[in-house]
């Protein structure tokens, strides 16, 4: 096999290995996509300053994310149905991000619960919350990230109502599940992924399956799923999370610097800046590209993180410099799980460890904390 090499590598094998239904699920943007391709762009854009003749022989780019200690300022991002990239994803992937030295973000859409991931792991993970219609089971989501010692929570602002991806209903991949006859041909094709998810004991849809009663089967859960996403759901509702969550709060999917400014005078201990990975608002400007803004904005009163389009540790360079204390990846590990299980989680992150140890000293730094706009080359130059 031709070693791997980049991010590039892993999302190839994961298309060969994981079923066509879930790895396009992953692959894929909302309506033309747009803003999933220019996520990406917006960093092509960017340029670096090389510098040389800078004695760069001892680099640091360990740092700290809302006060926790991080190998580099890179944390795995919430995403759906990450178990169905490969079986047991959420606690393979939890588990590379904690011998690694970076946070892992469980979302509220895992097929393992909190639980099973907490009984995996040894460290804190941080949970994802999506603030659901029936208050009463957000409050029990958070009551058991806060039993399972998650140290942050994540709360997304992003998706009040759901985003279309054409290529998710065109394989079938509704609720419940009706997968076309290509799509099942291509799962027959894939034994390994079948028999790892055979092996697996854990219930589908953890968090919620078994947790709300008459929700007991996949067809009840798909429906009581589909009808929970709040579009009510406003900066009152922020306020209602900060009263029942005690420790790190991230409010995540801020891609406007006004509500950027709301979010930080509500108060938490980061926002990501975020437009969901290209799967929410098709036309809406790409992470990158509003970052700048919302940095000089409100960067001196909560901590600015992002998310979307990263896929090289060039990419977190750049958005550190931006003035980002920390960055999110979401298919660069979700590749890696479905290439190769726990080790190719391991693989992305050495990858862009790598990269951005690189760059950095090219770049004639050797302290991430050093790292700022007067390494990027300002635009249209
Ligand atoms: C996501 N994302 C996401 N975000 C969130 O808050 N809760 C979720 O359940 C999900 N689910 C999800 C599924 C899939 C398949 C993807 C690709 C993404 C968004 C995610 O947290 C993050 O914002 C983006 O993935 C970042 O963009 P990149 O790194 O994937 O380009």
């Amino acid at each position: 096999m031709t070693p791997i090499t980049c991010i590039a590598d892993l999302q190839a094998l994961a298309k060969r290995r994981v079923p066509k239904m879930f790895y396009d699920y992953a692959d894929t943007g909302s309506w033309t996509q747009s803003t999933y391709h220019d996520n990406e762009a917006a960093f092509q854009r960017q340029k670096l300053r090389q510098r040389v003749a800078v004695n760069i022989d001892n680099r640091s780019i360990k740092t700290k994310m809302i006060g926790e200690d991080v190998t580099m300022p890179v944390a795995l991002a919430p995403v759906g149905l990450t178990g169905m990239q490969h079986a047991d994803g959420e606690i393979l992937a939890a588990q590379a991000a904690e011998k690694f030295g970076v946070p892992f973000t469980l979302t509220t859409m895992s097929v393992c619960s909190i639980e099973d991931v907490a009984e995996y792991t040894s460290k804190p993970f941080w949970f994802q919350l999506y603030v659901m219609r029936d208050r009463g089971f957000s409050e029990s989501l958070m009551q058991r990230a806060h039993a399972a010692n998650c140290s942050a929570l994540c709360l997304t602002l992003d998706l009040q109502v759901l985003g279309q991806r054409h290529r998710d209903i065109k394989n079938g991949l509704s609720t419940p599940p009706n997968p076309t006859p290509r799509v099942l041909l291509d799962l027959a094709l894939k034994p390994r992924w079948c028999w790892n998810m055979l092996q697996t004991k854990r219930r589908q849809f953890g968090n919620i399956h078994g947790h709300v009663s008459g929700v007991d089967d996949m067809t009840s859960l798909a429906e009581w799923t589909n009808s929970q996403f709040d579009p009510t759901l406003d900066w009152s509702s922020v306020e209602w999370v900060k009263k029942h969550w005690d420790r790190k709060l991230i409010l995540k999917g801020i891609n406007d610097v006004e509500d950027a400014k709301i979010a930080a005078d509500i108060g938490g201990d980061a926002i990501v800046v975020s437009n969901h990975g290209g799967r929410q608002l098709d036309g809406a400007l790409a992470s990158y590209d509003v970052l700048r803004e919302i940095v000089d904005a409100v960067g001196d009163k909560i901590e600015v993180h992002m998310d979307g389009g990263i896929r090289s540790g060039q990419d977190v360079f750049k958005a550190i410099a931006m003035g980002a204390k920390g960055t999110f990846i979401g298919r660069p590990y979700i590749y890696g799980l479905g290439a190769m299980g726990r080790p190719g989680v391991t693989k992305a992150l050495e990858i862009i460890h790598k990269e951005l140890d690189v760059t950095m000293g090219l770049c004639g730094e050797t302290d991430i904390h050093n790292v700022g706009r007067h390494n990027l080359v300002p635009t249209g130059k």
